[in-house]
């Protein structure tokens, strides 16, 4: 195992009705913006909860965080917290709206001139305002950890601070059950990939992370399909065990200690900054290429991924890990996401841009070995042709 330092202090209030518990997390003498997406929470009870839990609160709203947000639309909130003094962010939606409330609360206190520095520089942050989370889609784990994704003029792009790591996050299932089938399935796929990236590496004997990242897998591939099923669609312990499967895919546990792979996710990225597509929907088109790609490298974690996640044990080496790679995509066929290129209306001439992006965005070294060069995301895409 690899050394590590593990931190994650996020205090998490899980389970239906906890909404309630921000009117203790939120300091009542603070001046709290709310801010949130398209309007989701408007029709599921979850603002009325919200605004009810910060009765004694003073409190300001600002809406309109697009999925993938943007950094035209965040840059907006600025001029709310200058003019009414907020000094606490309340997120309450899903990972975008999370990751955009990671900007905006650095970008409220940045002294280093354009705020777009934090993402496209790397800019170093010396102090955020702090932010609470209200979850309402599990997948990307933003809720309790330090990441967060921001596009500019179609360039999606990360960065990431402790300082923007929420103080607290209310997980409740039940404000799950009003999300589309899309949206059910791109959470799970999207925690199913983010617990790949730090499983299907190579071996550092990180039994433990390795057995936790099997669970993970093996309660997504169990329950995902439940959640969109007709007889267990609104049952809250299915809901519950994907919420909280999210939340660990990406708080720092199953990657502390071990390599971490994210060329999926890298690749996946210019195919949502390029051409929109969803999030989750470029990590199931990526990662299968990945993994027939960068076979030699992650042969013995993909034999041992055939073997405890899918009980693959007849044939051959190659065999179990085609039939490991196969299955996969099974399952996300099964979940209603594309596993091809074509699947989304994407070609063999959409490549040279998609890698003139990489190179654009210094991703010419990715994987858990840096030796995903352009060259080799060009044969990834390929192979999802
Ligand atoms: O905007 P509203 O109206 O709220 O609707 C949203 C949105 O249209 C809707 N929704 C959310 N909760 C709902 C709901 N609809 C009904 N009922 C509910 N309970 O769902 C739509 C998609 O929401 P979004 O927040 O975009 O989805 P997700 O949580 O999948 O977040 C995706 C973003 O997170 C980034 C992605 O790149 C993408 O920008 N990621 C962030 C990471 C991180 N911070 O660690 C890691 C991930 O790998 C990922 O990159
Ligand atoms: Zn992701």
């Amino acid at each position: 195992m690899l050394n590590f330092t593990f931190h994650n202090s996020t205090r998490i209030h899980f389970g239906e009705g906890q909404i309630k518990s921000i009117a203790k997390e939120i300091p009542v003498t603070a001046k709290v913006l709310i801010t949130y997406g398209g309007g989701s929470i408007k029709k599921n009870g979850v603002y009325d909860q919200v605004v009810d839990a910060l009765k004694e609160h003073t409190f300001f709203e600002f809406s309109g965080i697009e999925p993938n947000p943007n950094y035209d639309t965040l840059i907006k909130a600025l001029d709310l917290i200058n003019e009414h003094n907020i000094d606490y962010l309340l997120a309450v939606g899903g990972g975008s709206v999370v990751d955009g409330t990671k900007f905006i609360a650095a970008a409220a206190l940045y002294e280093g001139g354009d705020p777009w520095n934090i993402v496209a520089k790397q800019a170093k942050i010396s102090k955020a305002l702090p932010i609470g989370a209200v979850l309402t889609l599990p997948a990307t784990g933003s809720e309790t950890n330090t990441g967060a994704v921001v596009t500019r003029d179609g360039n999606k792009l990360p960065f990431g601070n402790p300082l923007v790591r929420p103080l607290f996050a209310v997980l409740d299932p039940a404000v799950t059950l009003s999300l589309s089938d899309r949206q059910i399935s791109n959470g799970v796929v999207d925690a199913f990939v983010h617990t790949m990236e730090q499983y299907l590496t190579y071996s550092v004997d990180g039994k433990v992370q390795d057995r936790i990242s099997e669970g993970l897998l093996l309660t997504l591939i169990e329950e995902g399909p439940k959640a969109l099923s007709d007889e267990s669609r609104n049952n809250l312990d299915v809901r519950a065990n994907i919420m909280w499967s999210a939340t660990l895919a990406l708080n720092g546990l199953i990657g502390a200690g071990v390599p971490q792979d994210w060329a999926t996710h890298m690749i996946g990225h210019e195919l949502t900054g390029g051409y929109g597509i969803d999030h989750a929907r470029t990590l199931s088109i990526v990662l299968p290429a990945v993994m027939k790609v960068c076979r030699e490298a992650k042969r013995e974690k993909l034999l041992q991924y055939a073997e405890r996640v899918w009980g693959i044990q007849e044939g051959d080496e190659d065999q179990r890990i085609d039939n490991a790679i196969e299955k996969t995509e099974d399952f996300f066929r099964q979940m209603g996401v594309p596993v091809r290129l074509s699947d989304v209306d994407l070609g063999v001439s959409d490549i040279d841009s998609i890698i003139t992006k990489l190179e654009e965005h210094g991703m010419v070294k990715l994987g858990e070995n840096r030796d995903v060069t352009p060259d080799v995301s060009r044969s990834i895409l390929n192979a999802a042709l």
